[in-house]
């Protein structure tokens, strides 16, 4: 038998129960997972307070993480037992044993290793659907990354350099400043003591920034807006502070004709073709070691309601790993 991580009913963080949950066999298609670490996201935050709805509860929780496939089911001819591989976008990641659809499975390399794989796979593949379809960074541009020293944002602001971009990164404490910079960020705000648009105007002399990646969401709307140069770019990726409610859509024209963009990993990786080219890039970024996964915590797979207290009082750094 194995054990999940499961909400009977959306709430906080004591809505996660560890329990024992037969995992079932792999039919057509699929295979049976014997998963070795586990990707912690802020996405799980939102699933487990019902923002973003999951389904039919009792529900697993958890969308990324990597193993051994342990039994493959009929017709499934892309991996075998015995493959290291691993996943993101497909909820039900906290547990020991899952099945999983075959064609959601990335092979890993042997130079990447499971924790690894499970720190970066949703994580990276957002940073770079960002950074090259969502505003592809030029040679040049001045970017505007919030939350610098997280999950996303650690690998957004190597590969941003990697692409030749200035980097402008917002953290919310000293510690997490000296990460930031660790990660390539050329300036550093924190946006706790520091008015984010007045120091972006001073650092750009006026200008404004190309883009501003922004995942902090209603806190921070303003602000990125107000640090963009003309049209400039909002890419509001993510709730950490909750959900935005209140954009009036002719604030962009008075401030510059702007573009604002709500896009989500599930568009950039929709089919086969596109997550694989997704997954592929990022890979080769992390073997050939042009970008680091900084794994800044890890907890056991059933104290995961620890996990996502921490994530949510902003105590972690880089990403985290949960250890079934
Ligand atoms: N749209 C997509 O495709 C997609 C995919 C993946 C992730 N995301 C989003 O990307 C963001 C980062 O995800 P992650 O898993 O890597 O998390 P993370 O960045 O490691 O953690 C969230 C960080 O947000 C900052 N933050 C600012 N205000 C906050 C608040 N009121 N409450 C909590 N945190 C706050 C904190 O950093 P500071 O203390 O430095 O401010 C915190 O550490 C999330 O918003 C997530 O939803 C979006």
């Amino acid at each position: 038998m194995s054990h999940s991580i499961r909400i009977h009913q959306t709430g906080g963080a004591d809505a996660l129960k560890w329990e024992k949950v037969d995992p079932g066999k792999p039919a057509k298609g699929q295979v049976l997972l014997k998963q070795t670490a586990v990707g912690l996201n802020f996405i799980d935050v939102y699933q487990r307070t019902g923002l973003y709805p999951v389904g039919e509860l009792p529900q697993t929780l958890g969308v990324e993480a990597a193993g051994i496939v342990a039994a493959v089911g009929p017709e499934v001819t892309s991996v075998s037992e015995g493959d290291r591989v691993a996943y993101a976008m497909a909820l039900g990641a906290y547990s020991e044993f899952r099945i999983i659809d075959a064609e959601r499975l990335i092979q890993l390399p042997e130079q990447i290793d499971d924790q690894t794989a499970a720190a970066m796979m949703l994580r990276g593949m957002t940073a770079r659907y960002l950074l090259k379809s969502s505003y592809p960074v030029r040679p040049g541009d001045t970017i505007l990354v919030m939350a610098a020293a997280g999950g996303v944002g650690s690998i957004l602001c190597q590969w941003a350099k990697l692409l030749g971009a200035e980097v402008i990164g917002c953290v919310g404490s000293s510690d997490k400043a000296i990460i930031a910079k660790a990660n390539g960020c050329d300036h550093v705000i924190d946006y706790r003591n520091e008015d984010i648009a007045k120091r972006v105007r001073e650092i750009t002399y006026g200008e404004g920034v190309a883009v501003s990646y922004d995942s902090v969401g209603q806190a921070t709307l303003e602000a990125s807006l107000d640090s963009l140069r003309a049209t400039g770019s909002l890419i509001s990726y993510g709730s950490a502070s909750g959900a935005i409610t209140n954009l009036n859509i002719g604030v962009l024209a008075q401030k510059g004709s702007l573009y604002v963009q709500r896009p989500t990993l599930a568009t950039y990786t929709r089919n086969r073709l596109l997550l694989e080219t997704c997954a592929g890039d990022l890979i080769d970024m992390v073997k050939s070691g042009q970008v680091r996964i900084h794994i800044g915590q890890h907890y056991a797979l059933k104290d995961t309601a620890q996990a996502h207290r921490d994530l949510e009082a902003r105590k972690t750094v880089g990403s985290t790993v949960l250890i079934p």
